[in-house]
């Protein structure tokens, strides 16, 4: 939502990384941008043009247009139309023409002369990367417009491995979101819960359930995006938690058991604005757990269990004057059952989710009730789990004014 009909001057530099930031214009375009990119010369020849003509629908600017500036593209007419500019890949050569304020190709003399924010994300290989050029060259960048994007860690296109390489799509996408959005949770430190939790009854099997965390990281990441420093407690899913990259202000503390929840939980609580819940710990666990496999012969046929602690019950003490939200997912009496939960737990808001119909555990959308303590209920329409989200985070926003 908060690159919609934001104008992206997306320049595009020499790097082996080129055809990775192709994706990078479609997801933007896709998330509502108006995309211009700007190759440098060097960058054609890892990738033509057209390819980010027809991905953006606009022509493609390269070194062509410097010197020709009818049909306003001109240079300060690039850098007029940009809200914001992202540069990826950003090569050791491009940033050294920024650092240095040269204006000699149509990318250096756009990016000179606009005032709008700057995502930079330098690739190159690790040797490149750490030279002293380079890194006294991103020194001399006004931090006050730039953000620089680290680049990760892992295998380069020489063979070799070490920090420069070019993130991920999805990690520079949220960067660019955290650049776009108005920061309104700056400040604020919020922990959430995510995923199922798993109850060994022995080393190869457990107690589980069908949450995939997908709900919860999507609020991560959102927040993340937002401003705030996150706290994510994840139980174990085959999905990857948002990147600690994009903003530099994710912590992921992954767990197994509801009492490993429990415990990271209440370390994550402590210096917390908020607590978002929207994991799905199991209630019990085997009474027994056995050290080594059982065989077929020797499984019980009834299994003991026995209650696992309650995570909200247990912290309540030490909710203070911190923003408390809860999940019920439900598949009868959504809104009563909502209703009793937010009243017996303490909590400001909860989420209600009807959880059968192929909704809720690991879809890509969500649909339910978010009631308050003081007795609202907004009916929340089928959407993306990062619109839910959002639509969370800006109620533990206004509770938390209010608190
Ligand atoms: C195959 C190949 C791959 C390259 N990859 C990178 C790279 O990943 N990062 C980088 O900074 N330079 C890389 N270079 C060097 C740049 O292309 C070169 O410095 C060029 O002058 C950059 O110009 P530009 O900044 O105007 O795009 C590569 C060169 C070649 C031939």
């Amino acid at each position: 939502m908060v690159l919609k009909d934001k104008r992206i001057l997306l320049g595009v530099c020499g790097g082996i990384a080129v055809y990775k930031s192709t994706m990078l214009a479609r997801a933007m375009i896709k998330a509502g941008a108006l995309v211009q990119v700007v190759m440098t010369d060097a960058a054609t020849k890892f990738v033509g043009p057209l390819t980010f003509e027809a991905l953006t629908e606009r022509a493609c600017l390269t070194d062509e247009n410097l010197f020709h500036t009818g049909g306003g593209v001109s240079h300060v007419e690039v850098a007029r139309n940009a809200d914001l500019i992202v540069i990826a890949p950003a090569t050791a050569t491009t940033i050294a023409r920024l650092a240095g304020g040269f204006a000699d190709n149509m990318l250096s003399a756009s990016v000179l002369a606009s005032k709008a924010p700057i995502l930079l994300v330098p690739a190159m290989h690790t040797a490149m990367w750490e030279s002293v050029p380079v890194q006294r060259n991103l020194t001399l960048l006004n931090p006050q417009q730039y953000r620089i994007l680290p680049p990760a860690a892992g295998d380069l296109a020489s063979g070799d491995v070490g920090p420069g390489r070019f993130p991920e799509v999805e990690d520079i996408f949220d960067a660019v979101c955290a650049v776009a959005s108005p920061q309104d949770l700056a400040g604020w430190r919020i922990a959430v819960t995510a995923g199922p939790t798993r109850e060994p009854m022995d080393p190869v099997r457990f107690i589980s359930n069908p949450s995939t965390g997908k709900m919860g990281i999507e609020i991560a990441r959102a927040a993340q995006i937002r401003g705030a420093v996150v706290d994510l407690v994840l139980g174990p899913t085959h999905l990857n938690p948002p990147s600690e990259l994009a903003t530099g202000s994710m912590n992921v503390r992954k767990v197994l058991t509801t009492k490993d929840m429990l415990d990271s939980t209440k370390a994550a609580l402590a210096g917390a604005d908020a607590l978002i819940m929207a994991a799905a710990p199991s209630d019990d666990r085997p009474a027994q757990v056995h050290e080594h496999k059982l065989h077929k012969a020797d499984l019980p046929k009834t299994l003991q269990m026995e209650a696992n602690p309650d995570i909200l019950k247990t912290l309540r003490p030490d909710f203070d004057k911190k923003v408390i939200v809860g999940f019920a997912a439900e598949t009868t009496s959504v809104v009563e059952s909502g209703q009793q939960k937010l009243v017996d737990k303490g909590l400001d808001l909860l989420f209600a989710n009807p959880v059968d119909n192929g909704q809720g555990f690991g879809a890509a959308a969500n649909q339910g009730y978010l009631l308050s303590k003081d007795g609202a209920l907004v009916v929340v329409e089928s959407q993306s789990k990062f619109d839910v989200a959002n639509l969370i985070l800006d109620q533990v926003l206004k509770i938390g004014k209010r608190k």
